[in-house]
């Protein structure tokens, strides 16, 4: 039986979904916080040197991976060398991980949506979060029950991905076509509000004054690498996955370009609708703009909150713009990494994608609602810190050596370039082999000493053990199991 892979309707529409699965809400509520924490303007040099050294030579490695192959992560990498298959399983594992505690967030903002109607957090905004949404419980021994509004609101984002996975690749192609332009759409209406409020230019100078002094502590630099990382979405199958599902002659490297460039620029971007509200926000409360910045869950749900209610005119609606932007920017990286985990059941099993779609869906909605009982936030801060501090730096790194000396690179780059558009030159091959697997190991074993002497975030240690170091040996286990299993593809 000769069967037809699924493939993209035509080339924008995998750019677009390859921009939608990198721009997410790392690119608001995390850039624009490492920038201004980082030397401001000044850290645009060591976050352009990241994505020219290891952002884009990964980008065109994995969609270049997927495309030669046609297959998904776990039996691309299998295809390199038998073993590495289970070293495929478990970095599309951390894709499954991912999207299960990211769809929390998703949760969280539907709940915000509906608020804003009222915008009832009042001049409480932190104190409304924590109470009234997450209830939060004093720690994460305290479990208790899942919060209803949040279980709804988790039932909405997992009926989308069902809805939009469903159909496979094609109908993805049309649905980014949404939700990609649409929260920038957004954002740009956010912006034109925040730069007409007085304030706004103080946040931006916040935000941008050049601070050259900082490029000397290698610190800055390496968070501009772990920035790039999370931020394209690399090492966790989902560029490879999507790669996959390109026809045989397709053009890689421009691609990976466009999507390297497309996603840098939407954070820079969304630097000055974030700094501009929040210089509007320092303005009215009183305050240096330094004390009414967060990153993380912080600025979206209660700086950002705090802003909107406090704005002269038509609150409701900056409130509904603003929380539907976050619900389109998650929702195509929330769907991206389930297939990146999907597709190899796919490849391996031949299982149809819709079935996929909704097995997936029925196991992990249940699971994801841990992370929305009283206690659930406190988990959901942990697993997001192992799996990607500890989870993707090193498959980041297994997959750089993995290409970069056990296949045949250099054959690998010549079959590239000729079929791009951009000629890849010798650069490359050193990218992979031995820029980003050093900058990786320096950055995986800073966070392994800090994690050893400091702990994390005050939790105690059975808490990261079962949540952090179990969700990463889970996946290694369930990894192993599902390389061993035998069937037809195998002989790949
Ligand atoms: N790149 C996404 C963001 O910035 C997050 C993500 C990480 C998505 C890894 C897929 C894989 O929010």
């Amino acid at each position: 039986m000769t069967e037809t892979r699924d493939r993209w309707h035509s080339r924008t529409s995998f750019i677009m979904a390859a921009i939608g699965s990198a721009v997410g809400l790392g690119n608001v509520w995390r850039f624009p916080y490492v920038a201004y924490s980082s030397g401001g303007g000044a850290f645009l040099i060591p976050y352009f040197v990241a994505l020219f050294t290891a952002g884009i030579p990964m980008l065109i490695l994995e969609m270049g991976i997927g495309q030669r192959i046609q297959k998904g992560a776990p039996l691309a990498f299998g295809a390199i060398r038998k073993p590495l298959q289970w070293f495929g399983w478990w970095a599309a594992g951390l894709s499954a991980g991912i999207v299960i505690y990211y769809s929390t967030i998703l949760a969280w903002s539907w709940v915000y949506l509906w608020h804003s109607l009222t915008l009832p957090w009042g001049d409480k905004p932190e104190a409304f979060f924590v109470q009234n949404v997450l209830q939060r419980s004093t720690g994460p021994g305290e479990l208790g029950w899942p919060v209803l509004s949040l279980v709804i609101g988790m039932a909405i984002t997992w009926l989308s991905i069902y809805l939009i996975l469903r159909k496979g690749v094609r109908n993805v192609s049309k649905v980014v076509m949404v939700t990609v332009p649409l929260p920038l759409l957004l954002l740009v209406i956010l912006l034109i509000r925040g730069l007409t409020l007085p304030g706004a230019m103080d946040g931006i100078r916040f935000y941008l004054t050049p601070d050259f002094s900082k490029l000397t502590d290698i610190r800055i630099w390496l968070r501009a690498y772990g920035q790039i990382f999370f931020s394209l979405s690399l090492a966790s199958g989902v560029m490879i996955g999507y790669g996959s599902y390109l026809g045989k002659k397709a053009e890689i490297t421009n691609s990976a370009f466009i999507t390297g460039l497309a996603n840098c620029g939407t954070s820079f971007f969304a630097g000055f609708v974030v700094f501009s509200m929040l210089g509007y926000l320092a303005k009215v409360q009183g305050l240096p703009v330094a004390d009414v910045t967060e990153s993380g869950t912080g600025l979206a749900f209660v700086a950002f909150p705090t802003a909107i209610s406090q704005l002269p005119a038509l609150n409701s609606l900056f409130g509904l713009i603003f929380f539907v932007a976050l619900l389109t920017l998650g929702i195509d990286s929330a769907f991206a990494l389930q297939e990146a985990f999907t597709t190899g059941f796919y490849d391996k099993w031949h299982i149809p994608p819709q079935k996929l779609a909704a097995i997936f869906v029925l196991i992990a909605f249940p699971v994801s609602l841990l992370f929305v009982t009283k206690g659930g936030f406190y988990w959901f801060d942990i697993v997001d810190k192992w799996i990607c501090d500890f989870g993707l730096v090193i498959s980041g790194f297994i997959q750089c050596l993995a290409v970069g000396f056990l296949y045949p690179v250099q054959d690998f780059r010549d079959y590239l370039n000729a079929q791009s558009e951009i000629r890849i030159g010798r650069w490359w091959i050193w990218a992979l082999r031995y820029i980003t697997p050093a900058i990786l190991l320096v950055i995986l074993a800073g966070n392994l000493s800090k994690e050893i002497t400091e702990g994390y975030a005050g939790y105690p240690r059975w808490a990261t053990l079962v949540g952090g170091w179990g969700t990463l040996l889970f996946w290694l286990i369930l990894g192993y199991l599902l390389w061993k299993r035998r069937n037809s593809s195998d002989h790949l």
